[in-house]
């Protein structure tokens, strides 16, 4: 008897310019393009098993180990249809191929980083799901394809389908069909970009990003203000930092949008408010060290982002991590209020998809 089952893997993106409401919240259409960096395989990953049979007689859906409610009509549930969709359009146009879009589906999911260290799995999580359905299903589908349903998962799971640097195209389309994820440049255009994750607190945070984008989208003027005339000139200006491989814009801009993202958050009413006392503390070290580098003649040395919670990621050249971590641990010597030192410091480069 033929078994069906694929495992796939798909890294974890953080992004410099800041996907942050939704003008269709179904579809999950964004108010604005948006720019990530995928990270290292090695470090952040979800890995995903999916499986098909004719004796399961529903999907069910397991993360690390427990299982999961797929709720219907929910995102995982639209997932899983629209991949079924897709498998039942290879199986009219093959007669000859088996009907595996009527059989039940078992998904498991597991991340390789500690689910304690707060970090966002959705984005993982859902290109990993979409990519192992697309091989259980041999669908021949490329990324930007698979990207328009990963979105509906997760916004940010879009641009999880590629490594490297990856724009996620809002467009215009009212039926989503445009609002996909592109490859800027591979992972290789700029191998020396490094990241350095520091999680500042593994609590689950407090607003999702799906209630908070809604408030923003309802309630914030500035919003308005960003996605009319702030993303679209900082898309096209970090598009050419990365193409020509200029750091000191690249990390410019990237501030300047974590900056203007939790301004925006701010800017909701009630306020929502990801960054914490030690997050600032973080900005404050990275904007001193970037200041003595440039009044020595010098260019910025690295970057922070903050999502939508306290921890820091920092993108920095390679030759500067190290010493980006040990004037972290300088001002933090007790490893408090770390709690983990490999979710610390967990370095990562920029990776494949
Ligand atoms: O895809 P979501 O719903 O987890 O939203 C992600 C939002 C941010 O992480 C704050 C920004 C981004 O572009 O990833």
């Amino acid at each position: 008897m033929s078994v069906y089952q694929a495992t796939v893997s798909a890294p974890v993106n953080i992004a410099c310019i800041k996907y942050w409401g939704k003008r269709d919240t179904k579809l999950i259409l964004p108010t604005n393009s948006s720019l990530s960096v995928t990270l290292d395989q090695d470090h952040l990953r979800s890995t995903t098993t999916s499986r098909a049979d004719p004796g399961f007689d529903s999907d069910r859906l397991w993360l690390n180990g427990k299982e999961e409610i797929i709720a219907p009509g929910g995102r995982m549930a639209t997932c899983i249809a629209e991949m079924k969709r897709l498998r039942r359009e290879v199986e009219e146009k093959n007669s000859s191929e088996p009907k595996l879009s009527t059989f039940g589906v078992h998904i498991s999911s597991r991340n390789n980083f500690p689910t304690a260290a707060g970090l966002a799995s959705s984005a993982s999580g859902f290109a990993a799901l979409v990519s192992s359905l697309a091989a259980l299903y041999a669908l021949p589908a490329n990324p930007s394809e698979l990207s328009l349903i990963a979105r509906q998962g997760s916004g940010s799971a879009c641009r999880s389908l590629f490594g490297g640097y990856v724009a996620w195209q809002e467009g215009t389309a009212a039926d989503g069909s445009d609002s996909l994820a592109i490859e800027i440049a591979p992972r290789e255009h700029w191998p020396d970009m490094h990241a350095l994750i520091c999680v500042v607190s593994d609590d689950k945070k407090g607003t999702s990003s799906t209630s908070g984008m809604q408030r923003t989208v309802e309630t914030s003027p500035l919003l308005q203000h960003r996605i009319k005339h702030v993303v679209p000139e900082r898309m096209k200006t970090i598009q050419k930092a990365i193409l020509e491989r200029d750091f000191d814009t690249f990390a410019r801009v990237t501030m300047q949008d974590s900056n203007q993202f939790h301004a925006v958050a701010l800017d909701t009413d009630p306020p929502i408010f990801y960054m914490n006392d030690v997050s600032r503390s973080i900005i404050a070290i990275v904007t001193e060290y970037n200041r003595l580098a440039v009044a020595n003649g010098g260019k910025l040395k690295a970057a922070y982002t903050y999502d939508a919670g306290p921890n820091a990621v920092i993108y920095a050249p390679k030759e500067n991590i190290k010493e980006i971590v040990e004037l972290i641990v300088s001002y933090f010597p007790q490893a408090e209020p770390f709690k983990d030192p490999f979710a610390l410091f967990g370095t990562a480069g920029v990776g494949e998809g």
